[in-house]
């Protein structure tokens, strides 16, 4: 009987074109809390994703890393359906939160299981407070210390309440931009999302804010699947169980981190990891 072969490594003599295979989803041995199959995107007429199809692990950090304009927040954009609010946009595709179909889902629900923070912070006219609150108001939660005890707790996850405990009722346009992300990020918390989805979430932030925020997500995927967009490669390989490259608006491949840095399957992603292009 013929013995078997281990498998060839794929090669990686390929052109700096986005290929047409799909990249194999990650093995990670634990449930997918989100699958995107065949995923496209368009605005308007321009095509901005094309054929993605990805798992994202459940109690995972997973990075998405790529040039500018690939697709990376488009993507992110679609697991929470935030491109809905935009005019004159498609997406094709099946996209299932814990076996549901999302696209398909009241939107609501979605952005309460689905949170998002974004790359330039966003917090409402309101106080540091009631910005943290504002969630857990919404879905009804309305008992004082109920609330209370919770925004203190996102702010303090965020490493941002001792910043800002003497002053939770000036508005949050009082803070400097770095703290208004981290406020952001107090809110997306508050309400206990089942996936936090951060876009560039410490671009604003100075490095030790960063760390801290690094340790919060390191922390909180006991309880929460993370999907990062980042630009800092030391942070995906810091942070991220599972990293994704996309480029021109196509995922490239997606394995684990280690692997994506130091041995990837693809020549572009190579190249981008190395630094030579991008
Ligand atoms: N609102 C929009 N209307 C039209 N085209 C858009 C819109 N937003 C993004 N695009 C286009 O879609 C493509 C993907 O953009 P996207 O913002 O997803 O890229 P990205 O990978 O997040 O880039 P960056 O790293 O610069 O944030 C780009 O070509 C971009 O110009
Ligand atoms: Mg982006």
């Amino acid at each position: 009987m013929a013995t078997p072969q281990p498998q060839q490594p794929q090669t990686v003599n390929e052109p700096l074109t986005a290929p047409e295979t799909k990249p194999a989803p990650p093995k990670t041995g634990s449930q997918c809390k989100l699958t995107a199959r065949d995923i496209n995107f368009f605005y308007g007429q321009f095509q901005a994703l094309y054929g993605i199809s990805l798992d994202i692990p459940a109690n995972k950090v997973t990075a998405f890393i790529g040039p500018s304009g690939c697709g990376k927040s488009t993507f992110l954009r679609t697991m929470n359906r935030m491109n809905e609010t935009l005019r004159n946009t498609r997406v094709e595709g099946d996209l299932k939160l814990d076996g549901q179909d999302l696209l398909g889902m009241d939107v609501t629900d979605v952005r309460r299981r689905v949170g998002m923070v974004f790359q330039k912070s966003n917090p409402f006219p309101k106080t540091i407070f009631d910005n943290v609150a504002y969630g857990l108001r919404v879905n009804g939660i309305k008992k004082s210390s109920v609330v209370a005890e919770a925004v203190e707790r996102s702010l303090s996850h965020a490493a941002l309440w001792t910043e800002v405990k003497d002053k939770l009722h000036k508005p949050a346009s009082a803070l400097s931009g770095g703290q208004q992300q981290r406020l952001c990020i107090a809110r997306a918390l508050a309400v206990e999302p089942e996936v936090l989805l951060l876009d560039e979430p410490c671009s604003a932030l100075d490095p030790i804010a960063t760390l801290k925020i690094e340790e919060l997500l390191f922390q909180i995927k006991d309880i929460t699947t993370i999907v990062i967009v980042t630009h800092n490669m030391q942070q995906a390989a810091r942070l991220a169980d599972f990293t994704g490259f996309f480029l021109l608006g196509k995922l490239i491949e997606i394995d684990d981190t280690k692997k994506i840095f130091q041995n990837p399957g693809k020549k572009e992603t190579e190249d981008y990891v190395t630094g030579r292009f991008g």
